[in-house]
């Protein structure tokens, strides 16, 4: 992957950027050293370094469920499902949903609607599936109430102890209702490691399970990944350090008032991915009054919609650009004869070419707008790449967290709003928050 800062010069103060550059350099140095806020967090680091047996248990039961299922159900919510849903959407055909011959993977207990859960229910019933229940604390909401209808209607289909071979457990190694539950039915389970928040758990089983159900290379997102640790090791100097010069630059444009950062693709199947890196970063730098707001943009599209605010609002946002070079497929535009829509004009071009001129235009006229711009390319989208993606963007985070002064690894804030739920829902033990 190559990262590129020259649409962010002209905004920023060089010889300030050069200074975070050195401070983001120790702070990575800080991060590995173990010894920064947060530190009983920091197993994701080397999650890449040594997973052999974890990795092969992992494809083994997988390949056993693909047999036999059509449709694997994954419940869990934030970092329980985010990483899993980003990976396996970017790495499918974008109408993989309505292909007879591949295992569709959906995703439930991620919110609370009514009727979500009801369509779901409906639609498993003509479906042979399994289910893979994810949560760290085992006691989240979400995905326990989503679980409780869903082990009913496939115990009520199955059986019981055919369900027990149809469910996956993936929680905490000793805590937790669903660990409980878990070994008392005898399901198939596998351990979030203690030092492993969810937001930064998509390299343990909590993404590689679900990624490899899908039939896609978790060996090769490992890899990816590993590369990427190697890029960002406290021994690579801090010019040649990616995720020390990303975690840098964003916070130069901080402290330049550029508090809002929107990443943007253009391409379509990299939608979750953004929705994984809004949570991994506003959870981890929201807190004490700080924090740069993470939001993303699917482009072209929404240059028909936010287009017009990010070339002409409010002057405080900074977009990051992921590019991916090559698309999988090649299609050129034909010529027509009658040439009645005018395109004749791009007519043997590839779509992609009209896609990057798209791109390249958008950016001239964003960065002439003043909207500072980074640039991400990576050479294509598959596992590789998005292991390395993936990890790159963690480890900045890190460093970016450290960098604003936050502790980046625990996620407080989130609890304000099920306190309320709780106490309103009369839960013993919770009143509302004054
Ligand atoms: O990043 C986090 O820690 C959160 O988003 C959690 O992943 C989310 O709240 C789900 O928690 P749990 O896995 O305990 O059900």
């Amino acid at each position: 992957m190559k990262l590129n800062f020259n649409n962010t010069t002209q905004f920023i103060d060089s010889n300030k950027y050069k200074a975070l550059l050195k401070e983001a350099d120790e702070k990575n140095k800080l991060l590995h050293s173990g010894e920064g806020e947060g530190n009983d967090f920091l197993g994701w680091i080397t999650l890449p370094e040594d997973n052999s047996e974890l990795i092969t248990d992992i494809e083994q039961h997988a390949e056993t469920l693909r047999k036999s299922i059509d449709t694997m159900v994954v419940i869990g919510i934030g970092g329980s499902y985010l990483g899993a849903k980003a990976v396996y959407e970017a790495l499918s055909d974008n109408f993989a949903v309505y292909n007879q011959n591949s295992i569709k993977i959906i995703f439930a207990g991620q919110n609370i609607g009514e009727d979500y859960l009801y369509d779901l229910r409906k639609f498993l019933q003509n479906r042979s599936y399994a289910i893979t229940v994810i949560s760290k604390s085992g006691t989240t909401t979400e995905p326990a109430i989503a679980f409780r209808f869903l082990k009913k209607d496939m115990e009520e289909k199955y059986g019981k102890a055919e369900s027990a071979k149809r469910i996956t457990v993936i929680t905490d190694k000793e805590r937790g209702a669903l660990k409980s539950l878990a070994n008392q039915e005898n399901y198939k389970s596998y351990v979030i490691p203690d030092n492993v928040g969810g937001r930064f758990s998509v390299l343990t089983p909590v993404g590689l399970f679900p990624i490899a159900v899908a039939g896609f290379d978790i060996k090769q997102l490992m890899a990816g990944a590993l590369n990427a640790a190697k890029l960002t090791s406290p021994d690579k100097k801090s010019d040649e350090n990616i995720a020390v010069q990303y975690a840098a630059m964003r916070n130069m444009l901080y402290e330049k008032s550029y508090n809002i950062e929107i990443l943007v693709n253009y391409e379509p199947r990299m939608s979750y991915f953004s929705e994984w890196w809004k949570q991994l970063y506003g959870e981890s730098e929201g807190k004490n009054g700080k924090g740069i707001f993470p939001a993303s943009v699917n482009f072209t599209t929404d240059l028909h919609s936010l287009g017009q605010y990010i070339q002409d609002g409010e002057r405080k946002i900074f977009e990051t650009v992921v590019s991916i070079q090559n698309p999988k497929h090649e299609l050129v535009i034909p010529t027509d004869d009658a040439n009645l829509d005018n395109l004749n004009y791009i007519a043997g071009k590839r779509i992609d070419e009209v896609n990057k001129k798209a791109e390249l235009g958008t950016l001239m006229a964003h960065v002439s707008g003043g909207v500072p711009n980074i640039h991400i390319e990576i050479p294509k989208l598959d596992e590789y790449n998005l292991g390395e993606l993936i990890y790159f963007f963690e480890k900045a985070c890190g460093i970016s967290g450290y960098l604003l002064g936050v502790n980046p690894f625990d996620q407080p804030g989130v609890e304000a709003y099920k306190n309320n739920m709780f106490a309103l829902l009369g839960k013993p033990g919770f009143e509302l928050i004054k």
